[in-house]
This record gives C-alpha cells, sequence and structure tokens, in this order.
C-alpha cells in the first residue's frame, strides 16, 4: 500500500528548513501532501496563491508532492486525502511541548492517524518565517534561508512598503 503523508503548516512563506523536512520525507514517504493552512489567527503576508506558487517552485515538478490548502481539522483534511501519517519538524525542544499537545490530540480526534517527527536539520534550527519575514523588511538578506523564488518575492513584496522607523510590518 502506498504510504502517503501531509505536511501541514501557514508556509509564510516556505524557507528552506522546510524545503529540508520535505527533501527528507520524500525519501520515506510515497506521497508528501504539503497542506497550507488557511489559519484564521494568522494574518499571512502572502496571499494562498502566492504562496502555493513559491512552494511549487522551491520543489520543482515532483510526481510525488502536491500542494492543497484546507480549514478546519488537520485530521479531517488527513483523512479526506487518505494520509494516514502526519509530516511534523522539531526544530528545538522549545517546540516539543506545543508538538507533544497537538500530537496527542490529533491523535484523541483520529487514532488512526499517527504524528511522525523529524529533527530539523540543525542549520535551520532557528529558523522561523516570520524571522525571515522581519528581515527580509528591514532589507537584510535572507538568501540564505529561503528559496531563491521566496528571496525575490520577498524583494518585491518589501520594495517601497515605506516601512515605519519602528519596522512594523505592511498589512
Ligand atoms: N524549518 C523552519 N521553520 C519551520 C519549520 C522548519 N522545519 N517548521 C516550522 N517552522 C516555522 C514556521 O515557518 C512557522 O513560523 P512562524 O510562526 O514564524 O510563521 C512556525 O515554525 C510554526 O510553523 P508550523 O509549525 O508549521 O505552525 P503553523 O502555525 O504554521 O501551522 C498547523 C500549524 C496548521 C499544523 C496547526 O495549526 C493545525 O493543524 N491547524 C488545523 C486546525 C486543527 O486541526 N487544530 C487542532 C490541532 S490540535
Amino acid at each position: 500500500m502506498s504510504k502517503t503523508a501531509i505536511y501541514p503548516g501557514t508556509f509564510d512563506p516556505i524557507t528552506n528548513g522546510h524545503v529540508d523536512i520535505i527533501e527528507r520525507g520524500l525519501a520515506i514517504f510515497d506521497h508528501l501532501i504539503i497542506a497550507i493552512a488557511l489559519n484564521p489567527k494568522k494574518a499571512p503576508l502572502f496571499s494562498i496563491d502566492e504562496r502555493i506558487e513559491m512552494i511549487e517552485e522551491s520543489l520543482g515538478r515532483h510526481s510525488k508532492v502536491s500542494v492543497e490548502t484546507f480549514s478546519g481539522l488537520l485530521v479531517e483534511e488527513a483523512e479526506r486525502r487518505n494520509a494516514r501519517v502526519i509530516l511534523r519538524g522539531l526544530r528545538a525542544v522549545s517546540d516539543f511541548e506545543s508538538e507533544f499537545q497537538m500530537a496527542l490530540m490529533n491523535r484523541n480526534l483520529n487514532s488512526k492517524i499517527e504524528t511522525v517527527f523529524m529533527m530539523t536539520g540543525e542549520a535551520y534550527s532557528y529558523l522561523s518565517s516570520s524571522v525571515v519575514r522581519e528581515i527580509a523588511s528591514m532589507g537584510g538578506s535572507v538568501e540564505r534561508l529561503v528559496p531563491k523564488i521566496v528571496s525575490v518575492r520577498l524583494k518585491e513584496k518589501f520594495a517601497g512598503t515605506g516601512l515605519t522607523d519602528e519596522g512594523v510590518f505592511p498589512a
């Protein structure tokens, strides 16, 4: 039976840390669904279409990967897409508590779906999408942190944004 895993997140934007988990996940699973969560608690910088474009371009054409969006419960999305595994990356001990809670809650909601954790590559353990957005918004270089397309899109996003002196992100 083919093994499908779902890799959820906000991906605002995708970083090299995400790509690392995806590439290593592909060595284990037959198919990986990258599931962009429409999270009402987050006010994303990039639209869904922009995030999809950046993910697709970062990974190149890949028959083993699909990019989807979802709202609502992750376990329901996994079930709908016949994924029995949720793939998550762990960056540091600080991730553990919330990931532990999420994995147990997801198991509670659907015991057939298992969460599998991978340790993020050490070069990416300090990386997050918001850190990348912040650096880019202040004109810093993010080229070693994100795929090429993402650094290009970030530059476009922040070109002439008139960022305030306090460094506040534009809405
Ligand atoms: N490398 C670099 N950065 C990484 C990373 C990696 N391997 N893995 C995660 N990150 C970063 C992300 O960029 C993100 O950064 P940001 O917060 O600065 O934007 C941060 O870590 C958290 O990302 P992630 O763990 O993907 O969380 P999320 O908030 O983007 O997504 C969902 C969380 C979508 C998985 C979760 O909210 C969910 O399942 N929602 C659906 C609703 C549901 O089912 N709820 C019940 C669950 S108990």
